[in-house]
């Protein structure tokens, strides 16, 4: 029999019943529910509200309840939802006593504290996840820093650069998702518990004493928001959204960078799947998939703001809505990310045909401007007198580090011999010297700093 029953003559029709429950997905949060009440009843004792007898026995069934879950020895079903399952569960074994532990609380404000601590555990989760890729990447970027290949923009060729160089952009934007998880976290870290339904309670409860115990740094400063506040939610979903994003670009580069026309990666067969009717076939499913995951990420981010658009405060049922699309980003991200880390190494790289990207496609044409801008001409009449070579070996069908001194003489007198090797793919590249360019020496103070990064941010445990 349902706990609220009490106004009602007739009992919820089992259609209507189906539909209204959630206990389905929200037993997730039966660990969480479990410290929430632990830590409330605790201090329902410390205050008065309860006896300090009643809130023991209260406190050790519920642990007991926890461990009975978890040991699969209790079986999570029956009950409208998990903080329903576990009360009731609670007075089937204590009796009357069970029934005092939701003094001074609503199920509203115990739904956003449960949720508030399993994100949290979740954001820490995600950053470890996180934290093992980016180490991954900085690995593959150190072996790297003088695998010379193309950089492009538009997708056509654009200057030479290292696979170190490209390796550490993708450590960039996860090194920025460990950060926004972080600040994310700050939101979320936040004691709602004491709002009650809506506008908190005439018990004299102490809220600080319920935050310490379950280790938030704030308490609600308005039960009304409390209650019906999910921002920190949507922001959760904002962070995987983008996570996703950043999987999905790495993710695409490697499908078009394994076809037959690039040639620049081989995929392991542990990590690609063949055709049914196609027996060459070598597809790049794991890749698509991540790429195509990143599709219900955005979805459950926008199906989330579209619930929270225009509700009224204060709670509504609309808001149990939040769980399942959390639940799902949540698996999602985790799976992509681990399976995506156990991939990485496993590519290999074809070193000659990335290094035959760099050359082709004119990419040293900037350093040649350059070039003649250091022997003292404007940018701009380089950038002409470049073109104008440029389209010299494209009628000629040559190419940049192909020509001979006299051949650039003849478009400037500022050039000289030193231009052959000026324009040189590995000499372009380390001649960018610049904090965030791609030679040999910059990549590797990046990588440093990358480290330290990681190192202050996790500490040393690894
Ligand atoms: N299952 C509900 C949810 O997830 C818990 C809160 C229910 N509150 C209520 N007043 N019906 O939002």
């Amino acid at each position: 029999m349902k706990m609220w029953t009490g106004r009602f003559k007739d009992s919820l029709d089992t259609k209507a019943d189906m539909f209204n429950s959630s206990l389905s997905f929200d037993k997730r949060l039966y660990k969480h529910d479990i410290m929430g009440s632990i830590a409330h009843c605790t201090m329902l004792g410390e205050c008065g509200i309860i006896s300090a007898d009643d809130a023991e026995k209260i406190c050790t069934t519920l642990s007991d309840i926890f461990y009975d879950i978890k040991n699969g020895k209790l079986k999570i079903t029956g009950a409208e939802d998990i903080h329903m399952f576990i009360e009731e569960e609670l007075t089937l074994r204590i009796g009357d006593v069970g029934k005092k532990l939701h003094t001074a609380r609503s199920r509203n404000d115990q739904v956003a504290l449960d949720l508030r601590m399993y994100l949290r555990d979740s954001v820490d989760n995600i950053a470890s996840l996180l934290k093992t890729l980016v180490e991954v990447l900085l690995k593959l970027a150190q072996a790297n820093t003088d695998t010379v290949i193309a950089a492009y923009t538009h997708m056509q060729k654009a200057q030479p650069t290292t696979l170190a160089h490209y390796f550490m952009a993708y450590a960039e934007m996860f090194m920025r998702d460990i950060e926004r998880f972080a600040e994310c976290k700050t939101r979320i870290d936040v004691m709602p518990l004491g709002s009650c339904a809506c506008t908190a309670t005439g018990f004299p409860i102490n809220r600080k004493s319920v935050a310490q115990k379950l280790d938030f740094s704030k308490v609600s400063e308005n039960s009304l928001d409390a209650v019906s506040d999910r921002d920190f939610a949507i922001e959760y979903l904002f962070d995987c959204a983008t996570l996703m994003m950043h999987l999905s670009r790495f993710n695409e580069e490697i499908i078009y960078w394994s076809t037959d026309e690039f040639g620049y990666i081989e995929l392991d067969d542990k990590f690609s799947t063949g055709s049914s009717i196609m027996p060459q076939k070598k597809n790049p499913d794991i890749c698509e998939l991540i790429r195509g995951k990143t599709g219900r990420c955005y979805g459950n981010l926008m199906a989330l703001l579209t619930t929270m658009k225009s509700l009224p405060l204060s709670y509504n049922k609309d808001m149990q809505e939040d769980k399942e699309l959390i639940f799902d980003t949540e698996d999602t991200v985790k799976n992509c990310l681990e399976i995506f880390t156990s991939m990485l190494p496993t590519l290999k790289f074809n070193k000659e045909r990335l290094f035959e990207g760099a050359c082709g496609g004119y990419t040293v044409a900037t350093e040649c401007a350059d070039y003649l801008v250091k022997k003292g001409a404007a940018f701009r009449d380089a950038h002409r007198t470049v073109g104008n070579l440029v389209r010299y070996c494209i009628e000629h069908k040559t190419n940049l580090d192909n020509l001979s001194v006299e051949e650039f003489k003849s478009f400037s007198p500022l050039f000289d011999n030193d231009i052959v090797n000026a324009v040189k793919p590995v000499n372009a590249v380390n001649s960018r010297k610049c904090q965030g360019s791609p030679s040999e020496k910059a990549v590797k103070a990046e990588i440093k700093k990358a480290e330290k990064f990681l190192l202050s941010f996790f500490g040393s445990e690894s």
